[in-house]
C-alpha cells in the first residue's frame, strides 16, 4: 500500500514513513481513563549500579535512551554514568542536563540504616535531585519511595497476622487494602527519608510543574521470589516493578501521584486497584506461586 501525502515538501521516502509508524506502534494506547504517550526519551537513572537500576537499563533499553548515576562504579559499560555522591549538588548537577525524565532510585536501601546514612544519601540526595531536574528543566520524576513510608500501619490487624502467616478467619478477597489515600506512617529513620521524598515531590510538583510519579515499593530481591513468609505478601517481582517504572514514566497526563509496586499476591495489603486503573499496571506475578518453596 502506498501512503498518499498532501504536501510541497520535497518527497519523504515510504520506508521512512513506515519506520516511523512502526516506532510509534506501542508507544500510543488509549483507555477510557488516558491518553498514552511516551514523549520520554533520555532518562537518567540515579543509583544506577543497584539492583533494580540493573533491571532497568538491561530489560528496557530498547525502550528508552538511558544514563546512569551512582557512588559506585558503573556496571552496564553500555550506558553512559556519572559516578558521583547526589549530596553534592556540585559534583552530579551537569548529568541532569539534557534529560526528559529520572528515575530516582539511588538511595541507602537498608530499611535500617542509621541516620549519618539517611540524612546524606537519602534526605539531601533526594532534595538534590528534585532541584536538579527543576534547574535542567527535567519533566518528570519516577521516584523509588517505599512501604516504610507508611510501614506502621503494617502492624494493625488483619495485616500484624498476614505478615507472620496467621490467616484464620481471613479471606484474601476481602482484606481491607493499604492505599496511596492512608496516612504517613513510617516505620523509621528510612520510612521517615521516603516520605520526605514523596513530600519533596508535591512541593516540586505544586510549585514548579514537575511531573512526579513516587513508587512506594514492596520487596525486590536479588532472587526474584518471596524468600519468607512476610513477602507472600509483599513481594515484586523484577518484570512487575519494571512494568510499574516503566508506565509512570509514559502515562498521560500525569501531576503527582503515589502508586504500590508489589505483585498481585494473594495475600497482599497495599493497593494496587489505583496502579491498575491509572497505569493501567498489569502485574504477572503473585508470591503464592512460590510459597512451596519457603
Ligand atoms: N529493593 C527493594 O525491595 C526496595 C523496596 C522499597 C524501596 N526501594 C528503593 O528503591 C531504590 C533502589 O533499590 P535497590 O534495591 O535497587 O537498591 P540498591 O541498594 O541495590 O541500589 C541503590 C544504589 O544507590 C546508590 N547510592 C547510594 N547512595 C548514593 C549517593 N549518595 N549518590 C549516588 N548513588 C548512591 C548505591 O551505590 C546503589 O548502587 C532505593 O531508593 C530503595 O530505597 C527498594
Amino acid at each position: 500500500m502506498r501512503l498518499g501525502f498532501c504536501s510541497t515538501s520535497p518527497a519523504v521516502p515510504e520506508a521512512a514513513i513506515l519506520a516511523l509508524l512502526d516506532g510509534l506502534k506501542g508507544r500510543y494506547e488509549s483507555n477510557s481513563k488516558a491518553l498514552y504517550m511516551s514523549p520520554v526519551r533520555k532518562v537518567l537513572v540515579t543509583g544506577s549500579g543497584g539492583l533494580i537500576a540493573s533491571a532497568l537499563v538491561r530489560d528496557l533499553g530498547d525502550r528508552f535512551d538511558f544514563t546512569g548515576q551512582d557512588i559506585g562504579p558503573p556496571n552496564y559499560p553500555t550506558v553512559p554514568t556519572t559516578v558521583g555522591d547526589l549530596s553534592d549538588m556540585d559534583g552530579v548537577r551537569q548529568a541532569f542536563d539534557g534529560i526528559d525524565a529520572v528515575v530516582h532510585l539511588g538511595a541507602d536501601s537498608n530499611q535500617h540504616a542509621p541516620w549519618a546514612s539517611v540524612l546524606p544519601n537519602n534526605l539531601i540526595a533526594t532534595r538534590n535531585v528534585f532541584e536538579a531536574c527543576r534547574d535542567a528543566g527535567v519533566k518528570r520524576v519516577v521516584y523509588a519511595s517505599s512501604n516504610h513510608a507508611v510501614g506502621m500501619h503494617e502492624l494493625d490487624e488483619p495485616y500484624s497476622r498476614i505478615r507472620v502467616g496467621n490467616y484464620e478467619g481471613l479471606d484474601p478477597d476481602n482484606v481491607p487494602q493499604i492505599d496511596h489515600t492512608v496516612q504517613i506512617r513510617p516505620d523509621g529513620q528510612y520510612g521517615i527519608s521516603k516520605a520526605f521524598g514523596e513530600a519533596t515531590g508535591a512541593y516540586y510538583a505544586e510549585n514548579f510543574g514537575l511531573e512526579v510519579a513516587c513508587l512506594r515499593i514492596g520487596t525486590v530481591n536479588r532472587d526474584n521470589r518471596p524468600m519468607e513468609v512476610r513477602q507472600l505478601a509483599t513481594w515484586c517481582s523484577h518484570r512487575d516493578v519494571l512494568q510499574l517504572i516503566q508506565r509512570c514514566l509514559e502515562v498521560e497526563p500525569l501531576q503527582f501521584d503515589i502508586f504500590y509496586g508489589v505483585s498481585d499476591n494473594k495475600w497482599r495489603f497495599w493497593d494496587i486497584d489505583h496502579a491498575r486503573d491509572v497505569l493501567r499496571y498489569a502485574p504477572q506475578d503473585n508470591a503464592e506461586d512460590y510459597r512451596d518453596s519457603l
